[in-house]
Formats: C-alpha cells, sequence, structure tokens
C-alpha cells in the first residue's frame, strides 16, 4: 500500500511520484479528507527538510537538490515547463490547501466569517515579510492588470499631465492608461529602450530626457515580457523621485522568480501575479503600495473600510473573496521559503545565463536579453535568422516535450522565443533547447 507517511524522511529523489498518484487517487475518491491534504503536505515539507539537511550550507546546490525539488510540482510526468508566463506550475501543499479551504467552506462555511479574516491577515503578513514590505503596504488583489489599473485610476491627474512608458510594455500595463487618457485627458509618453538594453546608465537617463514639468507617473515594466529584461527600478526610482514622479512597476513576473525588497527598491507602486513564478494560483495578485504613495492614491472600489482603514487594506475593500486563493499564495511562499528566495533567484540566473551563454555560440542567433544578472532574471528571449519563432516552439515540442512561446512581432523587430528557467528546469533540459535550436539553424 501506498501511504504519504512512508516517504515522508524518506529518498527526496524517488518518493514524490507516488506521492503524486497517491494524491491523484485521493481527489479522485471520496477519501479526500482534511486530515489527509495536511498529512500530504506535512509529507512533502518533511521530504523538503531531509533534503535541506543533504545540502546544508550550500547556497547553490547542485542538479540532484532541484531534480527532487521538481517532484513536488504537480505538471504532468515528461513535460519539460519552460514558459511561466500567463500561468505557471503549482507545489503540491498548495494545491492541497486549495483544496483543503474550499472544502472547509463547503463543510462548514460559519468557519468563512469566523476565522477566515484573520488567516487571511497572516497571509498578508507573510506576504510582506517575502517581499521586504510592511504589512500596511501590502494589497491582495486578483492579478498584476487589476493592480496597474488601482494605481491608474486611483491617482488625481489633470489633463495634459504626461505618464512615460517603455516601448515594451504589456496590454494589462498600457490599457489602464489609455482608459485614463481616453477619459481625463492625460498624455502617454513613450520612451524607446533596447533590445538587448545597453546599461542601467542608457535605462534610466532614457527616462530621465524624456521627463517634462508635466510628468507625473514612470508606469514601466519591471519583468519585461517581450525582452526579459529586469529593469533597474531600484535607480529608476531614485530619479523620478529627484523629479517628483512616482513610479509605477509591472512585475508580473518577478514576485517568486526574484528576490524581491519593495524597501531597498523603493518602488512607489508594484504589482505582481504569484501564479506565474510563485506556484499560486489564478484570481490572487499582489500590489504593493508604499506607505508615503498611499497618501495620493484613492481607493477604485469601495464598501466600509475605504475611508477609515489607515493601510493598504483600504484599496481591497471588495466584498466577499475566495479565501482559499489568498491561504495558498501564503502556502506558496512557504514553500519558496523552504528553498530559500535567494538561493531560488540565483539557480534561474544560472540557467538563463547557462542558456544565453549556449546561445551566443550558435551562428545566427540573436540574444534579445541582457547577459547581464542584474538586468535579466528567468526570461530569456532570442530570434534565429532565417528560422520562423514558431518554428522552434513547434520542434522543441515534438521533439522533446519542452513548452516554450513565441515573444513580440516582427514590425517591431522583437519577434522570438521566450524560454523560462524555473528551478524546476535542469541544465540537461537546457542543453535539450539549445540543442533543438542547433538543428534548426543548420537547416536554416
Ligand atoms: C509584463 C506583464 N504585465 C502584465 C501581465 C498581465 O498579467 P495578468 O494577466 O496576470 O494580470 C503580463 C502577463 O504575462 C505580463 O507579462
Amino acid at each position: 500500500m501506498i501511504t504519504a507517511d512512508h516517504e515522508a524522511g524518506g529518498g527526496a529523489v524517488s518518493t514524490g511520484i507516488s506521492r503524486r498518484t497517491f494524491t491523484k487517487a485521493l481527489i479522485g475518491g471520496s477519501a479526500l479528507s482534511l486530515a489527509a491534504l495536511d498529512r500530504l503536505s506535512a509529507s512533502v515539507y518533511a521530504s523538503l527538510d531531509a533534503l535541506n539537511q543533504q545540502y546544508l550550507n550550500d547556497p547553490s546546490p547542485d542538479g540532484a537538490y532541484w531534480d527532487a525539488l521538481r517532484e513536488h510540482y504537480m505538471f504532468q510526468e515528461g513535460l519539460i515547463m519552460m514558459n511561466n508566463g500567463t500561468v505557471g506550475p503549482m507545489p503540491e501543499p498548495v494545491f492541497n490547501t486549495l483544496v483543503k479551504y474550499f472544502k472547509v467552506q463547503c463543510e462548514q462555511p460559519c468557519d468563512v466569517y469566523n476565522t477566515f479574516a484573520s488567516r487571511v491577515d497572516g497571509v498578508r503578513e507573510n506576504l510582506a515579510r517575502f517581499i521586504g514590505a510592511s504589512v500596511d503596504e501590502v494589497v491582495l488583489t486578483h492579478n498584476t492588470t487589476e493592480g496597474m489599473n488601482f494605481v491608474a485610476h486611483g491617482l488625481d491627474l489633470e489633463p495634459g499631465d504626461e505618464i512615460l512608458m517603455s516601448n515594451m510594455e504589456h496590454p494589462g500595463g498600457i490599457n489602464p492608461w489609455k482608459l485614463k487618457a481616453a477619459r481625463y485627458g492625460v498624455e502617454i509618453k513613450e520612451v524607446p529602450i533596447g533590445l538587448p538594453p545597453g546599461s542601467v546608465e542608457e535605462l534610466v537617463d532614457a527616462f530621465e530626457s524624456a521627463i517634462t514639468s508635466r510628468t507625473k507617473v514612470i508606469s514601466v515594466s519591471h519583468t519585461v515580457f517581450i525582452s526579459g529584461l529586469i529593469f533597474p527600478i531600484k535607480e529608476l526610482s531614485e530619479m523620478a523621485h529627484r523629479h517628483g514622479v512616482v513610479v509605477l512597476a509591472d512585475s508580473a513576473h518577478g514576485l517568486g522568480m526574484l528576490d524581491l525588497d519593495m524597501h531597498d527598491m523603493g518602488v512607489d507602486f508594484f504589482a505582481s501575479s504569484p501564479y506565474k513564478w510563485l506556484g499560486a494560483p489564478t484570481g490572487i495578485g499582489l500590489l504593493y503600495v508604499r506607505k508615503e504613495a498611499q497618501e495620493r492614491l484613492w481607493p477604485t472600489i469601495a464598501t466600509s473600510g475605504w475611508d477609515n482603514t489607515s493601510s493598504a487594506s483600504r484599496y481591497e475593500t471588495l466584498g466577499q473573496r475566495a479565501d482559499a486563493l489568498a491561504f495558498a499564495m501564503g502556502e506558496a511562499i512557504d514553500f519558496q521559503n523552504r528553498v530559500g528566495k535567494a538561493r531560488i533567484d540565483r539557480r534561474i540566473k544560472t540557467l538563463a545565463s547557462h542558456l544565453k551563454g549556449g546561445l551566443a555560440e550558435i551562428p545566427g542567433a540573436r540574444l534579445h536579453t541582457s547577459k547581464d544578472c542584474y538586468l535579466s532574471g528567468g526570461l530569456t528571449a532570442f530570434s534565429m535568422a532565417g528560422v520562423d519563432p514558431q518554428q522552434i516552439v513547434d520542434y522543441l515540442r515534438e521533439r522533446y516535450n519542452i513548452v516554450v512561446r513565441t515573444i513580440g512581432n516582427e514590425a517591431a523587430g522583437t519577434h522570438g522565443v521566450r524560454v523560462s528557467t524555473h528551478v524546476f528546469v535542469n541544465l540537461e533540459q537546457v542543453d535539450r533547447v539549445l540543442d533543438g535550436v542547433r538543428h534548426l539553424a543548420a537547416r536554416a
């Protein structure tokens, strides 16, 4: 018989599969009890703790550590997940927590009223610690797009006031401002950035040169979805604040990919989607609002609390929500904390550097992402002379079951392939991407 407990302290590398099978059997049957879900998660953490013991004091553990960790993610066996855009995979304890609290809601709806609110406060504290913020600066939204909208619609701006953004923003970051422009006559000015960008100074100087006396906001991607650039938001914010301009960062991919520290970054507003890299379920998001910026930001939605709450939770007085999503996000944070966010950041960048180094040696390959680890993270974009990006995507899927995606567009000169290198990917799998690209390049 397979039990969850028998795996707890044992060989971490080989035990995940049977636990996964066990989880699936449980979900399929009527034996899905709250205690069983807790036991399943506890066994994952026990095996992670055992794994950590083996790698104690190793800030940069080798492949075996990460291969063992991958066993706790729930994506299909054999699938090589190298696209964290839209939605990334969830670790098992996140799924267990999600199911658990929806089940609690079914079986004891009174608990939603009695205990869920204080539990959500706990998640907010956990999240604040995780991102280097104070708890009164954290807003639980549904996604990045909502956070971007809350800021665009919550700031008082006059007709003719200017918003600066780059030429590589996501529709979820552009359209809130387009709506504001249509309704209130603010002006959007685009600042071009290179592919790949040159340096921190080049990026910050480009924005500084575009500032006029009418500029009020810089709204820019922290994780640029087209190029994989990690925008130097700290330096940008320092510069912007010297000019009295506030900064809104769209970091849809940042949470769970990078070792974030809001106070160090100094940004005013920061929106993220924890279901891309953190492993949370869809439907829960983060908006950070710096304490000093809260005086300037109106809530966009309101029920009681919007006018007499002193913390950023006044921006989320939206009535009932699916609290199970928040609890599952808290679990995703606990899971990453077990590994260590600095270690995760470093591993992701190691994999990306390996990919970039290999691409640089393939004749005809053009890297759209900076090689500088300060200006890049887990997203790597590239194009290949004479090869349609879609062909690369299709070939990698058919040949190796590797999932990557096309990105950008031809007219803008940004069309390419984008590869995500999260911790559940290994160096051999990155090599397979390189093999595939080399094969197609040779035929071009
Ligand atoms: C940079 C960026 N901004 C915003 C979004 C929109 O994210 P969401 O649909 O989670 O709100 C994405 C989605 O991938 C993105 O990459």
